[in-house]
């Protein structure tokens, strides 16, 4: 499904609030247990064929590139296999130990930090390009301000940034799968500081022919106003 953007911001504009998804406790993870007791399901489920899809259809050149909660660094090597220069930040040393070490046994020289979003140090000029799969939508839960504060710190007019989000439209329980968010909701939070350029349904997953049941996802391509 993709979006007519125009018209649901029109629609959006004549919204109060817009509909709220349910996250049932999604705002306090213990990301260091996740990762310590290996309960990081996300690391099945990486979507790498949306971003390829949308590098391919926006015909996005390399750049610089931030990730945003890049786990185990698999999109991040991607990105840099595709020519971007990439600076890639988690909260848990253990998830970057093995970005690390994969992307050195992939030849590829990424910038990993550990380290909260909010301990961050300046990373030099704005990135053209941002990318996260799963970090903006766990993180708005609970640290929205702060978010919105980085992002616009990282970025400059005209940056492009692909977020993968977990998606209301998804019909099983919402305690399973990644927290969720309807369109609206997108739209509304970031439209002060991004633009929408694309918001298309797809599905964590890392290949277009992987089976299995996946998670529901948008795949939202936003521009920095
Ligand atoms: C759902 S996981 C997705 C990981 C990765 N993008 C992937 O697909 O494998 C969300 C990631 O965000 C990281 N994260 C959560 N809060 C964070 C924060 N405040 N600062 C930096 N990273 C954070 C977590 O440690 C976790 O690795």
């Amino acid at each position: 499904m993709v979006l007519d953007l125009p018209r649901a911001r029109r629609k959006l504009r004549g919204m109060k609030d817009a509909p709220q998804s349910a996250n049932p406790d999604r705002g306090s993870i213990d990301w260091h247990a996740r990762y310590a007791d290996g309960d990081t399901p996300w690391n099945h489920h990486s979507a790498i064929h949306a971003l390829d899809r949308v590098l391919r259809e926006w015909s996005i050149p390399p750049s610089r590139a931030l990730e945003m909660g890049c786990g185990t660094g698999t999109s991040a090597i991607h990105l840099a296999r595709r020519g971007f220069s990439v600076t890639a930040f988690d909260l848990v040393p253990r998830a970057i130990e093995q970005a690390t070490a994969k992307a050195t046994t992939a030849g590829a020289r990424i910038d990993f930090r550990a380290a909260d979003f909010r301990q961050l140090a300046q990373f030099g000029e704005p990135f053209p390009f941002l990318f996260d799969g799963g970090f903006y939508h766990c993180v708005r839960l609970g640290l929205l301000p702060d978010l919105l504060e980085f992002l616009k710190r990282v970025t400059h007019p005209g940056s492009l940034w692909l977020s993968l989000v977990g998606n209301a439209n998804d019909p099983r329980p919402a305690d399973q799968g990644p927290p969720r968010m309807t369109a609206g909701e997108l739209c509304q939070e970031l439209e002060p500081l991004f633009a929408p350029v694309e918001l298309r349904e797809t599905q964590f997953r890392s290949t277009e022919s992987e089976s299995g049941p996946h998670p529901l996802a948008w795949s939202a391509l936003l521009r920095r106003r």
